[in-house]
Order: structure tokens, then C-alpha cells, then sequence
């Protein structure tokens, strides 16, 4: 049997000769080789086109190459197939590191010199809120969301999640459902890190950012489609105080034509909150694959229902 490999990372020639060296008997093909399609077992995808899952009458597992399946799930012949995602705890800490990085930023005052650079103004000191004193809301308690948590809750910021469903297993405190709302207004910084689902489409828009505290910090890193951009320009506009760290967009890569890249209270960067990381993705997807040939069973990573 075969590997279906479709990936539009710039380095997919790189995966594809680590995932073959790693599976060594198996064959690897591509969208092209449609003679093929009927050998093939497992696919390992990002960004797949229509219409050529319903192709592969013998598919058994997907891979996605990152954590988010929604390039998967968005597919129209998308056909219940089971998904296994890069759960993989040092993309967990890469994005540990890239929120830590924007808390600072927001903390110490930097975004606020960085504009004062950008006038050449020598501008008065600012007082750094210390670790304890400041609340971080955690929107999105998934996989990586959690790591991010707990990560966070070691160097004694205050964290509180929110959560559309009752988890219990956490020791910060969760905010369900109908209480976003208290939620909203308890955080000081904001992490988003919803995933693209129908209930999570445009979740932050004016009414949202404006239940945020006046002195602010969001931080978007879940997927653009999230955000509802255009009420958040605005505020970003009417609100000097605020701040926003901007991984992810409605559009990748983002226009040019976007006001993002140049509101001062603005920080953008090109999706790279996470990055996963080959040499332990293909191990993890390994491993998975092993277990299944051993067992014949697989338990898919995605609930249908929910959407991620
Ligand atoms: C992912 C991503 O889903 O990088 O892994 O967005």
C-alpha cells in the first residue's frame, strides 16, 4: 500500500524524503499519480484540493501536518475518514514561547516605546505590571491552548479559560459557556486559539472587544476566520490602549492593503506561532501508523460534531 503526501509548505520536498526514509517500504505518491490512487492507505496533508479524497476508495487514516484539521474538514469531499493531528508537546512549547514573547511586549511597555521609537521621542518610564497582577484569558482550551496555560500558570500570571463544554481536569479556573462575558472583562491579555469552526466564525467582533478592558492585550493565534477584522480595526483606531499581536488572518498571507501592518498598536507576524516540526511530526505520525498496523483499530482525533 501507499502514501498519498500533498503539503504546501514551502519545504515539502524535505518532509516528503523524511517521511519516505522513515516508512522505508512504503511507496509515496502524489496528486498527480492517479493510477495509484487505489493502493493508497494513509494520506499526510496540508492543504489537500477538492475532490481527491473521494478518489481513494482503500484511505484509512488521514494525517494533517499540523494541529488545526480544518484544511482537512473543509474539504467538500471530506468523508468521515479518521484524523489523527500533530499533537505534539514542542509545537506546544514553540507557541508558549512566541505568547510569552507578546505578554512582555505588552507588560514592560515595549509596544509602547516602539512607538515612541518610531517618532525618535525619548519618552517617560513605564511602570511593568508584575506577573501576579496580571490575568491572562486562555480563549480555546484545546491541545496546544492548554500547554499554553499551564506554561504561563508556572511563571505565576493569573490564568483563567474559557470553554463551550465542562472540562474539569484544570487547575485554573474555567469560565463556561454563557459566562464569556465575565470572562472577557477578567482578562488583561487575551489569547485566542479557537479553532475555524461554524460557531466560532467572527466569535470576536465589537461586541466582544468591547466587553475588553480599555488597557489591553489581544493575541490571535488560533485561525484568522475568528476575527472579525474590520470591527477590530476599528477598534484598534479608537482605542490607543489596546493592543493586538496578529498571527493569524481571514486571508494568508495578508494584503497588502490591510491596515494591520501598519496601526502602531499592531503586531504582525506571518503565522509562525507554531511550527511543526518535522523531524518529531514524522515520528509521531509513525508511531500512530505502527500502532494501527498492529492493532487494526484508529480513533480519530476530530469530533464531527463539534468541528475540530
Ligand atoms: C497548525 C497551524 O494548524 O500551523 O498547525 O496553523
Amino acid at each position: 500500500m501507499s502514501i498519498l503526501f500533498h503539503c504546501t509548505y514551502e519545504n515539502s520536498a524535505e518532509w516528503k524524503s523524511k517521511i519516505k526514509k522513515k516508512f522505508k517500504t512504503k511507496k509515496i505518491i502524489s496528486i498527480s499519480d492517479t493510477n495509484s490512487f487505489k493502493e493508497v492507505d494513509i494520506a499526510v496533508l496540508w492543504n489537500l484540493p477538492n475532490n481527491i479524497l473521494n478518489k481513494l476508495p482503500n484511505l484509512k487514516i488521514i494525517f494533517s501536518l499540523g494541529a488545526g484539521v480544518d484544511h482537512i474538514l473543509n474539504l467538500d469531499d471530506y468523508n468521515n475518514t479518521p484524523i489523527i493531528r500533530i499533537k505534539d508537546p514542542l509545537m506546544g512549547e514553540l507557541m508558549y514561547y512566541y505568547v510569552l514573547s507578546q505578554i512582555l511586549n505588552f507588560q514592560v511597555g515595549i509596544n509602547e516605546y516602539k512607538i515612541a521609537q518610531s517618532k525618535k521621542v525619548w519618552r517617560n518610564e513605564i511602570l511593568p505590571k508584575f506577573n501576579k497582577d496580571l490575568t491572562i484569558g486562555i480563549l480555546g482550551l484545546g491541545y496546544l491552548g492548554s500547554i499554553i496555560a499551564r506554561n504561563l500558570s508556572k511563571n505565576k500570571y493569573n490564568i483563567i479559560g474559557y470553554k463551550k463544554n465542562k472540562i474539569t481536569k484544570e487547575k485554573f479556573k474555567i469560565y463556561y459557556k454563557n459566562q464569556i462575558s465575565s470572562f472577557i472583562k477578567s482578562s488583561d491579555i487575551l489569547i485566542n486559539i479557537l479553532p475555524n469552526t461554524k460557531d466560532t466564525n467572527n466569535f470576536i467582533n465589537s461586541k466582544f472587544l468591547s466587553l475588553m478592558k480599555k488597557k489591553s492585550l489581544l493575541i490571535s493565534i488560533g485561525r484568522g476566520s475568528t476575527v472579525n477584522e474590520t470591527d477590530l480595526v476599528i477598534h484598534l483606531k479608537s482605542n490607543k490602549n489596546f493592543y493586538a499581536s496578529m498571527d493569524v488572518f481571514q486571508n494568508e498571507p495578508l494584503s497588502k492593503k490591510s491596515f494591520f501592518w501598519s496601526l502602531p498598536n499592531v503586531n504582525v507576524t506571518p503565522h509562525v506561532a507554531s511550527i511543526t516540526l518535522i523531524d518529531s511530526a514524522i515520528n509521531i505520525i509513525f508511531k500512530k501508523y505502527t500502532k494501527f498496523i498492529k492493532t487494526k483499530k484508529i480513533k480519530s482525533d476530530v469530533n464531527l460534531k463539534a468541528g475540530y
